[in-house]
């Protein structure tokens, strides 16, 4: 399977942002998903696409027992392994979709920015049930379907080049994305709210928790970060295993 990660010009590029430079400080929508973690003193807990493993390193400081980041890329894998290759972490390389999901193994599992790039998610959301233990927690942060419905995933500008509005368009049609983001054609995939809640749901998940993504004060003068709060970029969602 290919990925956009391990292209040098993207991965460098990616390197350059705010959230690889700084961690979770500089990531906007930290300060929502921070408080949705379970207690993790002595649990177990996986991190579906972990890129530099940021959350696999904070789960350790919480206390986790046993940590394990798993992701596509071999350049963001051994880019983790450098960053937060705390004792008690481990890495593969490995696709969400083909990782084994061993049944009644995971306290908490986590998984940030990487589920929409997963066609059959409703198909990951049922592994992840499946591997959790019972009351386990599923705590996923994913671009919202207003965010990736669109075409080219970007505002429609005005002839001064300023944001106008933000296109919502082919909404109810799932399915690949081919998008513009650091340089890259990236492809990513469109699911809907419903899809996404309802998946959930219907693979014996309770809903603890919806949030839409909101920059904190502190960051609203960043370059377009006022422009966050026009339209929602992600959504995180709290589930847990009845
Ligand atoms: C935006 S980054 C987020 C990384 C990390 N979760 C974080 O929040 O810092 C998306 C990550 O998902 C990974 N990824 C994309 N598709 C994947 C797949 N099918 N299986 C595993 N990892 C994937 C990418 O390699 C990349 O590291």
């Amino acid at each position: 399977m290919n990925n956009e990660y391990d292209n040098e010009g993207f991965f460098n590029q990616y390197a350059q942002m705010p959230r690889s430079r700084d961690g979770l400080t500089a990531a906007g929508e930290w300060h929502q998903l921070k408080p949705l973690f379970p207690a993790l003193q002595g649990k177990s807990v996986l991190d579906l696409g972990c890129g530099y493993g940021w959350h696999c390193r904070f789960a350790a400081e919480q206390g986790a027992e046993r940590v394990l980041g798993i992701d596509l890329s071999e350049k963001m894998i051994s880019e983790a392994k450098k960053r937060n290759g705390e004792p008690g972490i481990e890495y593969r390389v490995c696709g969400i979709e083909e990782y084994g999901y061993p049944e009644n193994t995971w306290d908490c599992v986590v998984s940030n920015l990487a589920l929409h790039y997963i066609e059959d998610i409703r198909q990951i959301f049922q592994k992840a049930h499946h591997t959790l233990t019972p009351g386990g927690i599923f705590l996923l942060n994913m671009e919202h379907p207003v965010f990736t419905a669109g075409v080219g995933q970007d505002w429609l500008y005005t002839e001064a080049g300023v944001p106008w509005c933000w296109p919502v368009d082919q909404y109810f049609m799932p399915g690949e994305r081919k998008t513009h983001f650091l340089g890259c054609d990236v492809r990513k995939q469109h699911h809907t709210l419903t899809q996404i809640l309802m998946g959930l749901l219907n693979s014996g998940f309770t809903l603890e928790a919806v949030k839409e993504a909101e920059p904190p004060v502190e960051m609203l003068d960043l370059p377009g970060m006022r422009d966050e709060l026009r339209r929602p970029m992600m959504l995180l969602v709290r589930a847990r295993k009845t």
